[in-house]
């Protein structure tokens, strides 16, 4: 047992409670210790390091909102629509804790995508971070599903017929597909069963999946330390007493700082609630005000705005679609084994691989290939820190054209969102093929283009201008 403190003689009513307390619970006091007052954090963070407070406050807004929701909806598919309406008119504040939990769904998407991009510029996921990352990877594929669930429990025409199509994905999988899908029903069409089980998944078994992956995440980056736009490794140049030269306390520091993104969050987030709660049908789409009826489908099936660019994914895989990823990957396959450095009995390797891929691709249709380009477009971040070869952190010192294929990267995630809110068409399903193809092709070709051109070099220290 750790030994026990004595307040200094005459020291005030404060003191000596702190000093209770601590004798008392010391282990609360070194987590203080360890994750505020003396965790250092480079002083250099700017806009971008807002957002994983940002995503965290979020968690905390649909945490209390959910809680408070709960307490009068009604997980009966007789009742919920209802249940809803009677939260929006009857409850008091009622509306208030709906829309907040409807805007804060989409805010906490708004926030991740931020968050993941600030990751994705100053190389965050490199040596030794990438355990932060595939923890926030995992958060991320959480949020789509507790997203996805949320949105099943309404019980509005949306709720109903976007479940229905997405569950039905599952069931393109060969083999298992059928059952899989009647597994996540519960039944053989989206009802009741189906209802009760997202419920209980939506308001406990993923939010503590998240919760724990949360604090895995900031444990592990507490471990090694933060990152900054520099990429610079504070942790390199300590004082006497082991602190990092560029690292400032993260409190009062930083919660000071932080204090500013929470206030024009706060701001733009009460604008939203208070006078444009659905965004124009972005954020809670019209034809979820009308109650789910199994019999009538609605003439254009859109999810929310944080799923299109990957639903523009599931779209863009048509048949002729597989046919050009066939040529691609016997191109591939032939290019590896000319020029990919194979020798002896492994020479035909990349040949006998692309030759059974290409099979694969034919064997099964083109909508199973699309819920597995879909799928594979959220896993494709896992192994982002082993495909990035670049030897600097931050796209500052990085390349000047790799600025111009972030931006392009960031511009073809907002077409191919674009595009999946949109009904079908050729043209459409076209430009989100050749999105789809870049998307992909900037992380796939990644471990070679990182590595291309002229890197400028790396300052020493961070490069901070106190202002
Ligand atoms: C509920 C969602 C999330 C929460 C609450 C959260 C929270 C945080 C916080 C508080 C930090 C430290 C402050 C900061 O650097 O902004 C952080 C850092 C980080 N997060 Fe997240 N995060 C979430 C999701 C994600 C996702 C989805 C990813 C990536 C796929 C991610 C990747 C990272 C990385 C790489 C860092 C280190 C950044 C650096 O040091 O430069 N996080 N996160």
């Amino acid at each position: 047992m750790a030994e026990f403190k004595e307040a200094p003689a005459g020291s005030s009513a404060m003191t000596q409670t702190t000093v209770w307390l601590e004798n008392r619970f010391p282990s609360a006091f070194a987590g203080y210790r360890q994750h505020l007052s003396e965790y250092y954090a480079p002083k250099n963070f700017n806009f971008w390091y807002f957002f994983g407070a940002l995503s965290m406050l979020v968690l905390v807004i649909q945490i209390v909102t959910g809680i408070f929701l709960t307490m009068h909806y009604k997980p009966d598919a007789a009742k919920a629509f209802e249940s809803v309406e009677y939260i929006m008119r009857d409850v008091p504040w009622g509306w208030l804790v709906r829309y907040m939990h409807s805007t804060g769904a989409s805010a906490f998407f708004v926030c991740v995508y931020l968050h993941m991009f600030r990751g994705l510029i100053y190389g965050s996921y490199q040596k030794p971070r990438e355990l932060v990352w595939i923890f926030g990877c995992a958060i991320f594929l959480c949020l789509m599903a507790e997203a996805f669930m949320g949105y099943l429990l309404p019980w509005g025409q949306m709720s109903y017929w976007g479940a229905q199509v997405i569950i039905n994905l599952f069931a393109a999988i060969p083999f298992v597909g059928e059952d899989l899908a009647l597994l996540i029903r519960g039944d053989f069409v989206v009802g009741d069963a189906t209802l009760n089980r997202f419920f209980a998944l939506h308001v406990i078994a993923v939010p503590l999946v998240l919760l724990g992956l949360v604090v895995a995440h900031l444990l592990a980056l507490h471990d090694v330390g933060s990152n900054n736009p520099d990429g610079v490794e504070i942790k390199a140049k300590k004082d006497a007493n082991g602190v990092p030269l560029d690292g400032i306390p993260f409190h009062p520091y930083y919660t000071v700082h932080d204090i500013l993104g929470v206030s024009v969050f706060l701001l733009l987030f009460s604008a939203v609630v208070f006078f444009a709660p659905t965004m124009g049908g972005f954020f809670l789409e019209f034809n979820n005000f009308i109650p789910a009826d199994p019999l009538k489908t609605p003439a254009h099936i859109a999810p929310v705005w944080y799923f299109t660019p990957y639903y523009s994914m599931l779209r863009a895989v048509t048949d002729p679609f597989v046919m050009v990823l066939v040529v691609l990957i016997g191109v591939a396959g032939v290019l590896a084994t000319l020029f990919g450095g194979f020798r002896g009995v492994w020479k035909f390797m990349p040949l006998v691989a692309a030759i059974f891929t290409a099979a694969l691709l034919l064997v099964f249709d083109a909508k199973f290939w699309g819920v597995v380009v879909m799928g594979l477009a959220v896993m494709i971040m896992f192994p982002l820190p082993w495909l990035d070869r670049s030897p600097v952190r931050s796209i500052r010192y990085r390349p000047s054209w790799n600025k111009w294929l972030y931006g392009i990267f960031v511009v073809n995630f907002f077409v191919l969102g674009y595009l999946g809110i949109k009904p079908p068409s050729v043209a459409g399903t076209l430009v989100s093929q050749i999105g789809t193809l870049f998307y992909f092709g900037f992380f796939l070709l990644m471990p070679w283009w990182s590595r291309l051109g002229e890197f400028k070099p790396v300052p020493d220290r961070v490069v901070f201008a106190a202002h």
